[in-house]
Formats: C-alpha cells, structure tokens, sequence
C-alpha cells in the first residue's frame, strides 16, 4: 500500500539558543501537519456543529460530510463543505473512498446508536495510518426519581413493554426498529420519528412525526394527554431529546431504556468543540 504524504507545512523558524549565546542560531525545521481533507461521518447535532466550525476557521481544511441517507431531511451544509450520501461499501468501500480521496483524517461523528459504521472507521483508518476520532456525547444516567428498566436492545424492549401491563406506550426508538413491537398486542401505541415508518410496520400505531429539539412543558403536556403509562427511549444522550426523560421522571411514568451498543477502542470525545481541538492539534500528518 502506497503510504502517502498529506497536505504538510514546513515552516521555517530562526531560533536563538539564550543558554548558549556564543552558539550560531539555528534554522529548526518544524512542521505543521494539519490535516487538509477531512471527512466527517454525520447524521447527528454533533456533526453538524462541527461542520460549521470547521467552516468559520481562517485556514480551513477541505471538509466533506457524509450522510447514510436515512432521512428525507438532511440539516443544511454550509456552503463550500462537499457532501456524499449513502453507504460506502464496508469497510473495503471505505477505505478505497479515503484513499482515492486523499484525506487526512476522519472524525466519526455518527449517532451513538451507530452500531456498525464507527467498527468500519476503526478498520479502514488503522489499515490506511489515518487520524480518526470518534464524538460521543455522554451518556444519560439514571437520577434518584426515575424508574429505568435498562435493556441492551430494540428486542429486549419489546419484550420488556410486553409483559408490562402498559396500556398506553410511547415509542421513541427511531423508525427503523419499530418491527419487534408488533409483538406487543393488545397495547396502544404512539410512535414518534423523524420520518413516517414503512406502513406494514405497526400499522395500527398512532405516528407522531417530529424532529428535536423538544422541550419539558410539551413533553409533560403530550404524556399527560395521551395518558402514557410507559416510555421506551435509546440511551441516546444529550439535550435535544432529554426532555421526555425529565417528564417521565415528574411525572412517574417508567422508562424501558434501551443501553448503547459497544463503541470501537478508538481516540473519542464528548463534543464538537473537543473534535474541532484535536483536529486543530493534530501534528502527526494525518497519522494517528
Ligand atoms: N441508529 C440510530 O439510532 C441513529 C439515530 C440518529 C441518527 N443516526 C444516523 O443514521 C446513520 C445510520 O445509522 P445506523 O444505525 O444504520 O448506523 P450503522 O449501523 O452504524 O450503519 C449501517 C451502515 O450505514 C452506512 N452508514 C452509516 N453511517 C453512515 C454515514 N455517516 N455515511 C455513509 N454511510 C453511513 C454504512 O454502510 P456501508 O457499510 O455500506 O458503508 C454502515 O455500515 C448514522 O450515520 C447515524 O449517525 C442513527
């Protein structure tokens, strides 16, 4: 594999030695190597802010953000930041679509739900030496007034919303695991995506669409009035989406909470502000 040279600033600096002044000054070489194509694995708030930081900086690197294409919506680009959609084609796809690129280092600013493409990242960065960091906002936990039963996944929801005794549940898992829900019969449900779930999904669940974020006093307001006797949410973090969390607590309704899935052993940080830090700081030429 061809190991390449990225986008590298050798920047020359007279330097005195004070400690040693009969000493001759010294031309030190240093180099700057910050990275100068970027990809960013969107499809998050985290994502997005990044982007429009990268893009308010004075010297900037080529910036492309990719979407899986899973929304009809997609949050603006600023312009002059390329775009691509849909998936790449594994981790082989990857690693050719960053090669053939000539990109420096990648910032893996998927969902914390993303199970598979921050593995994929991992993978293609480490066969291609390439920087990659992954953003991950922390975590909710659970405080003293809530009622979490916490369940590894979408499945053990289901089962878990089965055998409750809820007649009235709220489903915030997304539209695309909403299948496992059939089982639950017999059980009112309310769903609420961003985009309208397959028809033959849940066809008799009531669909809420809407996009965060969402408030307290709504959140309180829409359990309250639709009676809901159980919460079924990802442990997905962040502010955006706490606020039925914080209604469910006052007003004491459980949550089936559904844990995150495993997250490569990779560079992480909570935030864009730290994403943006250390691709500011990266001195090794786009290699880890
Ligand atoms: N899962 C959630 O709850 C959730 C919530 C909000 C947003 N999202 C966003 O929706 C996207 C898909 O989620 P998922 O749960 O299907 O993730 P996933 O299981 O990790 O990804 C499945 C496949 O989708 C493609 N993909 C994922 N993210 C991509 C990206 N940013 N750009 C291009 N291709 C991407 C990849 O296809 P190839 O293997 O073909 O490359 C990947 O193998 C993610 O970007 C995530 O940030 C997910």
């Amino acid at each position: 594999m061809e190991t390449r040279r990225s986008g590298t600033d050798r920047i020359l600096h007279r330097r005195d030695d004070h400690r040693h002044p009969r000493r001759p000054s010294v031309d030190v070489v240093e180099q700057e190597h910050a990275p100068r194509r970027v990809l960013i694995l969107g499809g998050t708030t985290e994502a997005a802010e990044l982007t429009r930081r990268v893009v308010a900086l004075v010297s900037r690197p080529e910036l492309t953000v990719s979407f899986a294409g899973r929304t009809t919506s997609r949050a603006a680009v600023p312009e002059g930041v390329d775009v691509r959609v849909g998936g790449f084609g594994g981790i082989d796809g990857l690693r050719r679509h960053l090669d053939d690129g000539r990109f420096d280092a990648v910032v893996d600013a998927t969902h914390p739900f993303a199970a598979r493409m921050p593995f994929h990242a991992q993978a293609a960065c480490d066969a291609l030496g390439l920087a990659l960091v992954r953003v991950l906002r922390p975590a909710w936990h659970a405080q003293p007034d809530d009622r979490w039963a916490v369940v590894d996944d979408v499945s053990a929801a289901a089962a878990e919303v089965a055998r409750s005794g809820a007649r009235r549940v709220f489903l915030t898992v997304g539209r695309q695991e909403l299948a496992p829900f059939a089982a639950c019969t017999g059980i009112e449900l309310l769903v609420r995506s961003i985009d309208r779930p397959a028809p033959n999904v849940l066809a008799d669940a009531e669909v809420l669409l809407s996009r965060g974020p969402f408030d307290v006093a709504a959140e309180t307001e829409l359990l309250r009035s639709r009676r809901i006797e159980l919460l079924v949410s990802k442990n997905a973090g962040g502010s955006a989406t706490y606020a039925k969390i914080e209604a469910a607590r006052a007003l004491g309704i459980p949550v089936v909470m559904v844990r995150r899935p495993p997250s490569p052993d990779v560079r992480t940080v909570a935030t864009a502000a730290e994403a943006l830090a250390w691709l500011a700081g990266q001195t090794a030429g786009g290699r880890r």
